[in-house]
């Protein structure tokens, strides 16, 4: 029975990283707080801290870990006061530890800050804070920001909040609180989820709508740099100008907890993959200087090191291993390197010699996953400098590798993998980039033409998932199915294999991907009238010959989807049953543009045969066991 996914809230479609909540009214913060992240612990986190003003100080309580640490510790140590903010931390900038761990303070230690995005010139602000007095003691991106608002505080904190957000570049939700106004919540955003909860005697902010839900159903959703100030009889909004707008229109939640959670749709993977326009931009941000069009130096080998290069290994399990078989083809194209992508738990068995030439790189969203952390310490035992691609900060491989690319998806909670694998590619190109340019096989100007290609992939990213109601027709036209067939060629090839795990694991229908000039040699004795065959058809240089395999399963009775480019025309809507158009991109590019219809085929098949989408029968979202 296909599922239509609930209407679009805002706040809730974009990247989930931290947790914040805060309040401020008649009743004690502290409970609200523990309560509230609580609600928000289903997104994963590492780390946890409030902040409360008591008695006219401003008091900080935080632990590494989880939330039950941070309870322990308010046992020991109760914290009172009618005004607080509370915080779970994914640790983006510095690893996870208490000192680390949210909310962060000013010098004085008078203005607490919990933060929920990144801050990408903070690095620039940290210096000139330094060179102004300010003693840092954490790692993270936040702390800049109390000793900011700090800096311009000269009696006005809502004047001195809005020139702190005037120097701040980069993605932000913020809670703010000062101990000389115990009766006054801040908060704004920039690109990061917040929410306002309007409450009779007292109000809210958090992350999400789950965290106080079970307090208010009445909510405002910020826009961006909005700031609101929040007393216990009401909340003044004001805009970027500092105007305080008079025509607010609050949301009346009817949602229960549960799908507040997936942000009013039905499963974590739906919402996960309409996020993938913005953690496909999170992750540009994050390793590309948008201005000037340059690659960002973290994590990414040395120049020297490029150049003496000779081999690359990628070894990673599941999505991320297709993630590898993708990223083979882009770093051959890009750097003339000859790549090798293993399986994780057979490459444990078969190390290869590593040598001074090697770049041994793995991938694996959570981190944890026990074959590829084994290959991982493999190679290392052998000599070799380990990168690692994941999205877990201070996840096992993080700690473990020598160098590491993060992916900024966000936690991924549905099992199927969707967002992670489409930043996995994203990084796979920039590093092909990164290498190429510092080998000499790619020049300046070519480097930043496609750079401006990836920039623009967001919005492509964006308009292909929008086509998600489309797909839910199609997948109930087909979800009784019993098998599917995936091909393609080249890039294509790979991307089919990713394509169909995603159908097989969340929906049970076998399925199986072929490198489509394979067909010929055996496969095609399977094709029978009505068998479903998706052909994936993104690659200028090999679309003829797609042509040409379209024709040979339609001939035997077979049902063809095809996805293509926009600019490739009408040719195949005539030759093919069905065609799906994507927008266009370069060749390089258009594996995570075409990922889109796929995982929302997957996701809609399942859906329509009425799967247990997020939690598919034996499988578990980290394999920490061999
Ligand atoms: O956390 P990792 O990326 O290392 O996980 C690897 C695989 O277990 C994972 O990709 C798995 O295949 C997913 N269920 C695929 O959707």
């Amino acid at each position: 029975m296909p599922v239509k996914p609930v209407a679009r809230i805002e706040s809730s479609e974009e990247l989930n990283m931290c947790g914040i909540v805060g309040t401020v009214g008649k009743a004690d913060a502290t409970p609200i707080l523990l309560e509230g992240l609580s609600r928000l612990e289903y997104r994963g986190y590492d780390s946890a801290g409030v902040a409360v003003v008591q008695d006219g100080k401003l008091c900080v309580e935080k632990a590494k870990g989880r939330l039950d640490n941070l309870r322990g510790r308010l046992k020991e140590r109760p914290l009172g006061g009618t005004l607080g903010i509370g915080h779970t931390r994914w640790a983006t900038h510095g690893e996870p530890s208490d000192v680390n761990s949210h909310p962060h303070t000013d010098v004085k230690g008078e203005i607490a800050v919990v933060h929920n995005g990144i801050i990408e010139n903070y690095a620039q602000l940290k210096r000139f804070l330094e060179r102004e007095g300010c003693a840092f003691v954490s790692s993270t991106d936040t702390e800049v920001i109390a000793h900011l608002i700090n800096y311009y505080d000269k009696g006005d904190i809502r004047r001195a909040i809005e020139q702190a957000l005037h120097r701040i570049e980069g993605s932000y939700a913020l809670g703010i609180i000062c101990q000389r106004e115990p009766d006054t919540l801040y908060c704004v955003r920039k690109d990061s989820p917040l929410v306002v909860g309007l409450g009779e005697e007292q109000q809210f902010i958090a992350s999400d709508i789950p965290a106080i839900l079970s307090h208010t159903r009445d909510v405002y959703f910020l826009n961006d740099r909005e700031i609101a100030v929040l007393k216990a009889d009401g909340v003044a909004v004001y805009d970027a100008y500092g105007r305080r707008r008079t025509d607010l229109q609050p949301f009346h939640v009817d949602w229960d907890v549960a799908s507040a959670e997936k942000g009013g749709y039905p499963h974590f993977m739906l919402k996960e993959i309409m996020e993938e326009p913005r953690a496909l931009s999170e992750t540009l941000r994050s390793h590309v200087d948008l201005t000037s069009l340059t690659i960002q130096q973290e994590g990414m080998p040395d120049a020297e090191e490029a150049r003496a290069l000779e081999r690359v290994f990628i070894v990673a399990c599941g999505t991320a291993y297709h993630a590898g078989v993708v990223g083979k083809y882009a770093l051959e194209q890009l750097t003339g390197l000859s790549v090798t992508v293993d399986i994780a738990s057979e490459y444990r068995y078969r190390p290869q010699k590593l040598g001074k030439g090697d770049l041994f790189l793995v991938i694996s969203q959570s981190g944890e996953t026990a074959d590829t952390l084994a290959a991982l310490r493999e190679a290392k035992r052998q000599g070799a400098k380990v990168a690692a691609i994941t999205n877990v900060v201070g996840s096992s491989v993080a700690r473990e590798a020598d160098r590491v690319l993060y992916t900024w998806a966000g936690p991924e909670i549905a099992v199927a993998s969707t967002k992670a694998y489409i930043t996995q590619l994203l990084l796979l190109t920039l590093l092909g980039v990164d290498l190429a340019l510092k080998r000499g096989e790619m020049d300046e100007k070519a480097a930043r033409e496609l750079l401006r290609e990836m920039q623009a992939l967001p919005e492509k990213a964006q308009k292909t998932v929008e086509t998600h109601e489309r797909m839910q027709r199609f997948a109930a036209r087909h979800f009784d199915l019993r098998h599917v067939f995936y091909i393609g060629r080249g890039m294509d090839w790979a991307l089919a294999m990713e394509a169909s795990l995603k159908l097989k694991e969340i929906s049970y229908i076998f399925s199986e991907a072929y490198a489509a000039g394979e067909l010929k040699h055996g496969t095609i004795a399977l094709i029978e009238p009505g068998t479903l065959v998706v052909a994936l058809c993104t690659q200028s240089a090999l679309l003829e010959k797609m042509r040409s395999n379209i024709k040979e399963v339609r001939a035997r009775g077979a049902s063809v989807l095809c996805v293509q480019r926009e600019s490739d025309g009408k040719a195949e809507a005539d030759i093919a049953d069905k065609t799906w158009f994507i927008p266009d991109a370069p060749d390089l590019l258009m594996p995570m543009l075409a990922v889109i219809p796929m995982q929302l085929l997957a996701y809609y098949m399942a859906v329509s045969k009425g799967c247990d989408v997020d939690k598919p029968r034996n499988l578990a979202k980290s394999v920490t066991v061999e």
